[in-house]
């Protein structure tokens, strides 16, 4: 079996505006992603990323090139090709992670419903299982089972994501794809939740793609870092050899984000 999971191939997305004019958001970006690693993507606004993200979990369809799908008790498959009723089902091995879970979910419903929802649409429990496993992925998120019975407004932003992994995991997926997860919070919350996630790799061998503006931030904890800039991947390094960035915009990036360090020190 192969070490990747994902193989992303020559991908391409354009989009047409009104006008005509077209603009390629993601230009020919290829990379690998290993079974049980976190790999970053980052880059500066409007870089491509969610765009990359969105064409991975083919929400938004890649224009061109390939995305290979390895499960692991499956045959591979090309993720760009799916549709309809095979895309849906693919959703049970790869989730998706919004940064801000009071637009991804619905305000009527209740967290137990919310985070158990991939549950009952995949018909993996029943209804009347709803309060037990609900118990339980609000126990794995580090949340108290007092918040089932909450609506998704009665949560604080670190809450909110909590129970966004919670629903994320429920389904055990191999992969899941996180957009700006914690960009929202502030760095005392962000960093309990990378630590959630991190324990939640470890636990049960999940790999993340992990997209970030903070390069900062995911050199703590991913295990190599795509560099992004305008459309086009410049640099793919190790998490811990950071320093030893040589593309003058992986530079850039990371002298901003030490300076931007040494401001929040200061204040
Ligand atoms: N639906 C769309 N139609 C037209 N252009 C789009 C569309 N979605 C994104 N774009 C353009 O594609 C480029 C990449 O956008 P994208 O949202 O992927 O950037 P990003 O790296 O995620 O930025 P940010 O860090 O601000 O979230 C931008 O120039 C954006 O304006
Ligand atoms: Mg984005």
């Amino acid at each position: 079996m192969s070490d990747n999971i994902l193989e992303i191939k020559n991908v391409t997305k354009k989009f047409t505006l009104g006008n005509d004019k077209i603009i390629t958001a993601c230009d020919n970006i290829t990379f690998n992603v290993k079974r049980g690693e976190t790999v970053a993507i980052v880059g500066e606004s409007g870089c491509g990323k969610t765009t990359l993200l969105r064409g991975i979990m083919n929400i938004d369809p890649i224009t061109s090139g390939e995305i290979l799908f390895y499960p692991k008790n499956e045959n591979c498959r090309d993720i760009a090709k799916l549709k309809g009723e095979e895309l849906r089902k693919n959703y049970r091995h790869i989730q998706m992670i919004f940064q801000d879970a009071t637009t991804a979910f619905n305000p009527r419903m209740r967290i137990k419903n919310i985070i158990t929802e991939p549950l009952i649409n995949f018909n993996i429990i029943k209804k009347t299982e709803i309060n037990e496993k609900a118990a339980e992925l609000l126990e794995l998120a580090e949340l108290s089972k007092d918040y089932s019975d909450r609506y998704p407004h009665q949560l604080s932003g670190g809450e909110r994501q909590r129970a966004a992994i919670a629903r994320a995991a429920s389904i055990s997926p191999e992969i899941i794809v996180c957009d700006e997860a914690t960009s929202a919070l502030d760095v005392s919350v962000q960093d309990n939740i990378i630590k959630l996630l991190v324990k939640l790799q470890r636990e049960k061998g999940l790999t993340y793609i992990f997209v970030s503006h903070d390069l900062a931030l995911v050199s703590a904890f991913a295990h190599r870092i795509v560099v992004m800039y305008m459309g086009k991947i410049v640099e793919i390094i190790d998490g811990d050899k950071l320093q030893e960035a040589k593309h003058p915009y992986t530079r850039a990036l990371l002298n901003s984000s030490i300076t931007l360090c040494k401001q929040n020190v200061k204040h």
